[in-house]
């Protein structure tokens, strides 16, 4: 089934379990997202990562950051999913999305997307941390890039992008160069996010993007990201990397918790909040015990003692 994030299907279904802790075994790591009943044989997962390896030698010294790391995420009927990778520096969380998106090639081992293997022509698009647009282009120009390299025309590429400048909350900027100061961080961000989303990706990785904008414009964006999600005419598939505790459980439906050396699923939340979320979620009783819970588990993590 050929799907975009601009289509939608019907309501969604909540997943029950509240958390499940994996702990790490000789074996293959092996996390699912799906912690719920799935119509059986119907749906095809949305991405598997299968016995990923990943070693960098340096001055003699091997560095394994995967050791046979398997991750499923499932595709759950009519409901998207906006899942969150946290875990201490290092610990191989901007590997994993360079691995779905084709940036990177692991060591051994295997990615697939929508059941099939990924080919060098698959590139899933990702947002960084770091400001990513053309800074000699306008704003306009900049999301019809991705367009205009498919071979869409002009005019075309034109009125797309345009639509979605208008959905990121950009319009009148669109003649201005991208470049900062003339646009704010947040500005630019939503730049690249648009850019991003105008060809309609099935999938979005995001690492750390918000990290370098302030407390206010990073509440903003999360609001505006979140509504993005909910508003979405399919139900898509977000992965998304934060250090943030507040900004994982404000957006996310899960949470995954990695450790290190070589990176394992330590814990996997589902966050049961409302699926419409403005920021009145943030006062919450409920939204404070998340936030707790997931900085007790990463502090208790820092501090472990490896053999
Ligand atoms: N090209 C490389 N050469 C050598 N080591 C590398 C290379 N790329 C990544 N690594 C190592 O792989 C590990 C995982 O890196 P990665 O950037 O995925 O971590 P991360 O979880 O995203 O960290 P952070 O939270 O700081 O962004 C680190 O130990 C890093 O030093
Ligand atoms: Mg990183």
């Amino acid at each position: 089934m050929k799907r975009n994030i601009f289509q939608k299907q019907d309501d969604s279904e909540k997943s029950g379990s509240e958390e499940t802790t994996q702990q790490e075994s000789a074996e293959a790591t092996y996390a699912s997202v799906l912690t719920g009943d799935a119509p059986a044989g119907e749906l095809t997962d949305v991405i598997n990562l299968v016995n990923i390896n990943q070693v960098y030698t340096q001055h003699n010294t091997q560095n394994v950051v995967f050791k046979d790391f398997c991750l499923d995420v499932k595709d759950i009927r009519d409901r998207g999913q906006f899942i969150t990778i946290m875990g201490k520096s290092g610990c191989g969380k901007s590997t994993l999305l360079r691995y779905i998106s084709g940036l990177q090639e692991p060591t051994s081992g295997d990615v697939y997307i929508y059941g099939k293997k990924r080919t060098d022509k698959d590139r899933i698009p990702m947002v960084f941390q770091q400001y990513t647009s053309f800074e000699w282009k306008t704003v306009l120009q900049n999301v019809a890039l991705p367009l205009v390299l498919n071979g869409v025309p002009g005019d075309e590429a034109e009125a797309r992008a345009m639509e979605m400048i208008k959905i990121v909350g950009l319009e009148g900027h669109e003649k201005k160069w991208a470049k900062y100061p003339i646009l704010s961080g947040g500005q630019l961000q939503r730049v690249a996010i648009a850019r991003n989303l105008v060809v309609n990706p099935q999938i979005l990785l995001m690492d750390e993007p918000f990290g370098a904008l302030d407390t206010v414009t990073r509440k903003q964006i999360q609001v505006f990201l979140r509504s993005i999600f909910e508003n979405a005419k399919i139900d898509p598939t977000i992965i998304f990397v934060t250090h943030s505790e507040s900004e994982a459980v404000f957006l996310s439906t899960d949470i995954f918790i990695l450790d290190s050396g070589p990176a394992t699923v330590r814990h996997h939340f589902v966050i049961d909040l409302p699926e419409r979320r403005d920021d009145s979620v943030r006062y919450s009783g409920e939204f404070t015990e998340y936030v707790n819970k997931l900085g007790r588990l990463l502090e208790d993590l820092k501090n472990e003692k490896k053999p």
